[in-house]
């Protein structure tokens, strides 16, 4: 038995998720909305009308994460749901935006029932989460439960070479309330799975049970740049070389550890970067995830020696540079009982399944008790501008958001 009659309206935030969409669209599908770009804050600016227009106190803190508070019968830390609205450059309408957006909708459903819950609510939408312009992934929740310093955050520089502070100051949302406050009793995010086996499997709603360790580094090689057609093959220092032998070595080394190991080198750039000279310098990024944190280690381990011994063979002078850590992250078994609960009682199939992708979540959940709730991708594509969830599994999972955060908001056990 369901525990309300309220019922999430999937057409209101389908509505929501392509007004939000359109900001930052690319031309043929997709958007780029990069963290603290001109669209960020186009789409930053909607976010907030729509908190005010559905009475949420928004508060701005100092990293430029944006909530909306819902108050309660009860003063005191609030149930917090929510996730980020920046995008990749080649990102679709749901990465993120579906978890902010479904957590309007329940405030939406409140409302319009004229429901005063014991806890307050708050819908989060955290700065930066995608990491692609600023690494690391996630700052805007790492400022807030305090892992990350808001001065180093605040002092990161960019792909473009701007720093975080300045951007933030740009577009206006550098705010005045302080980071780390308000404490949360819970963190629930609802999110869509970015991977293929929910729709595999034919299940709705995946109850998420951690999150997967994630390792990024930049690699930088330092050749030198001599002429293509005078160069012996011998006499070379060619930077681009042992940068491409890195990126081949990724997929020997992800089959070689097994299991869930991935490895990815997701940015090569070569300077001079010109069709006749061998290039001087060659910037690799890497990005390795594992749900072990005993084979991450191992799969760095191996990075690293075979970087070395590349590098000496060519005569190229190799740094790194870590770009992000996470270990991985177990999620609330209590919380997470409590999405497997609520899924089966709307009557959805649901299962258990670690996220491979890098959440707010993973890292609310040092602080407070958090679990997910995944949705299927369709054709498990994300961080692709064909990105999709079908409108009935985002409803679903919006039900069952609501229904969990119903239950957290009025304190009942289990
Ligand atoms: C964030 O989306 C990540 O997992 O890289
Ligand atoms: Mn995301
Ligand atoms: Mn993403």
């Amino acid at each position: 038995m369901r525990r309300t009659n309220l019922t999430v309206d999937g057409r209101r935030l389908a509505a929501r998720i392509e007004a939000l969409g359109r900001i930052g669209a690319l031309p043929g599908g997709g958007v780029c909305r990069l963290a603290l770009s001109e669209e960020d804050r186009q789409a930053r600016d909607l976010l907030v009308r729509w908190m005010e227009e559905l009475g949420l106190e928004v508060r701005i803190d100092a990293i430029g994460n944006i909530f909306g508070l819902r108050r309660g019968r009860e003063t005191g830390p609030p149930i917090m749901t929510g996730s980020h609205i920046d995008t990749v450059r080649t990102g679709g309408l749901y990465d993120g935006a579906l978890g902010v957006l479904a957590g309007l909708e329940v405030a939406e459903v409140l409302n319009r029932a004229g429901i005063e819950t014991r806890h307050p609510l708050m819908v989060a939408a955290f700065t930066n989460e995608e990491g692609a312009r600023f690494p690391p992934d996630m700052m805007g929740s790492l400022v807030h439960v305090g892992d990350l310093a808001l001065e180093q955050a605040l002092a990161t520089e960019g792909i473009d070479g701007e720093t975080v502070g300045s951007c933030l100051a740009r577009i206006g949302y550098a705010g005045k309330a302080p980071v780390g406050c308000p404490e949360a009793r819970a963190f629930l995010e609802l999110h869509i799975e970015q991977g293929p086996v929910l729709e595999r499997e034919g299940i709705t709603i995946g109850a998420v049970e951690g999150v997967q360790g994630i390792s990024w580094q930049a690699f930088t090689f330092r050749g030198r740049s001599s002429h293509a057609g005078t160069t012996p093959m011998a006499m070379r220092r060619d930077a681009g070389l042992v940068a491409a032998r890195t990126v081949a070595f990724l997929r020997r080394l992800a089959a070689e550890i097994g299991g869930d190991q991935v490895a990815t080198a997701g940015s090569l750039r070569f300077s001079p970067d010109l069709v006749n000279v061998v290039p001087e310098r060659a910037e690799l990024t890497v990005d390795l995830r594992n749900t072990e944190e005993g084979r991450l280690r191992e799969a760095e381990r191996r990075l690293a020696a075979f970087v070395e011994e590349a590098a000496a063979d060519e005569g190229v002078a190799v740094a790194s540079r870590r770009l992000a850590r996470f270990p991985p992250v177990t999620f609330d078994p209590a919380m997470v009982a409590r999405v497997e609960a609520a899924a089966r009682r709307l009557g959805h199939a649901v299962r258990r399944l670690p996220s491979g992708a890098g959440h707010d979540a993973q890292i609310m959940a040092r602080v407070c008790p958090t679990a997910m709730i995944f949705v299927p991708s369709v054709g498990g594509v994300s961080h692709n501008v064909e990105e999709f969830t079908r409108p009935e599994d985002v409803t679903a999972g919006a039900a069952v958001l609501l229904e969990v955060l119903l239950e957290l908001l009025e304190g009942e056990g289990p």
